[in-house]
């Protein structure tokens, strides 16, 4: 039995379907059902009995103590976050609150358990914390890659909470000796992505003949990964990854958001063309841009892939076409997601 927070969100949801594709070992999800959090990704899960979902936050350390005590978990993967950058800029508290504070109470909550686990088991726990790449701040154009060494430098309240978490989870190790491991991951895309992040805004807009929104330039470069990779990563370092070490997460695959638009674009005039022949680039307008945009994220990869032996298993070209066609099957999910409090969002954001 495994624990797994933030399991209705994007990567959670994918990392939950994924896991019990591939073994029988239950998992526990705790989601706090947030805005991002969105139980019809799991609907696949209905009646399958190695799925409990249990709606609670990661700071209810009653509640959590209760569910660890009750379980028995070998593990406590922590997805749980507030994750949107533009979200954290108009409204930083709630970062603090989940991703600081909430990673504080989750972690004096696994201690508490930990502390009382018997000696075999007691070796065995892992608590893995997902992190991203964006706690290193920004490189510009010829800086080499982000390594694990690199040093913190967050610009975002976003980044910033993060950051403060994953220091959290490494002084519990240090402190505590909890057998904790964080992994640091770059911009992941594929299905269940919530349409306030660029590649499911582009594709969903570009359907409803909405502007494809880009801030600034378009120049700045995201290393994008197939969220399902991130999720073979996260099984890998689970299984082998040495306590107290953070791993570095990422594709190889840099690209400029523009170029990711035109990607998008172009296979939606390929797989879904407009009835008039216009061609869904057209729709591209430069907006003003993020405060504090980081300009350039990349990831150096060597070392998951020199001591666990993990690779992604798609490149771009494959992950962003299975991305696209994945929205265009599943535009019912999409209605869905789009509720009153996502339209405000989207009226906040891009009328200022
Ligand atoms: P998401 O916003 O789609 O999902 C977050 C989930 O956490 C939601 O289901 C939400 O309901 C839940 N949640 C929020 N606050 C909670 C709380 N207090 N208690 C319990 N549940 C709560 O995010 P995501 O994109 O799936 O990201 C998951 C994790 O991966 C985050 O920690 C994020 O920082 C990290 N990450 C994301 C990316 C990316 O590109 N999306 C890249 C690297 C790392
Ligand atoms: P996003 O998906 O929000 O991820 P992150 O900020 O965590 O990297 O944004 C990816 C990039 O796309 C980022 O440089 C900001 C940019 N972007 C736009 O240009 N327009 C948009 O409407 C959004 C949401 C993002």
């Amino acid at each position: 039995m495994i624990f797994v927070t933030g399991g209705a969100g994007f990567i959670g949801a994918n990392f939950v379907m994924d896991w019990l594709r591939q073994n029988d070992e239950h998992i526990v999800n705790i989601d706090a059902l947030t805005y991002a959090g969105n139980l019809e990704s799991l609907s696949s899960l209905q009646g399958d009995t190695r799925h409990i979902f249990v709606k609670g936050d990661i700071g209810d350390t009653t509640l959590i103590s209760k569910l660890l005590e009750k379980h028995q978990p070998r593990a406590v993967l922590n997805f749980a976050a507030e994750s949107h950058v533009d979200r954290s800029i108009h409204g930083p508290e709630a970062f603090v609150q989940t991703n600081v504070v909430g990673t504080f109470h989750l972690l004096e909550s696994v201690r508490t358990y930990w502390d009382k686990l018997k000696e075999g088991s007691k070796t065995n726990f892992r608590f893995l914390h997902v992190s991203t790449d964006e706690v290193y701040g920004s490189l510009t154009k010829d800086e080499p890659a982000f390594s694990e060494t690199h040093r913190y430098e967050p610009n975002s309240p976003y980044s910033a909470s993060k950051a403060a978490s994953d220091h959290l989870v490494r002084s519990y190790h240090h402190t505590y000796g909890l057998p904790v491991l964080t992994t640091n991951c770059s911009n992941n895309y594929g299905p269940y992505h919530f349409p306030e992040k660029l590649i499911p805004l582009v594709i969903v807009n570009a359907l409803a003949g909405k502007i494809l929104p880009i801030y600034g330039d378009g120049q700045q470069i995201r290393d994008w990964l197939f969220v399902t990779d991130h999720c073979s990563a996260i099984r890998r370092v689970l299984e082998a990854g040495t306590l107290g070490e953070t791993y570095n997460v990422g594709g190889w695959n840099e690209k400029a958001n523009l170029d990711i638009v035109h990607t998008v674009c172009a296979l939606l005039d390929e797989l879904r063309p407009q009835q008039d022949g216009n061609k869904y680039c057209k729709q591209i307008a430069f907006v003003a841009d993020r405060p504090g945009h980081d300009q350039r994220y990349a990831i150096d990869a060597q070392k998951i892939e020199r001591e666990l032996g993990w690779k992604p298993a798609e490149t771009f070209e494959t992950g962003i076409r299975k991305t696209v066609q994945w929205y265009l099957d599943n535009q019912e999910w999409v209605t869905n997601v789009q509720s009153g409090a996502y339209r405000e969002w989207v009226e906040k954001n891009y009328t200022v």
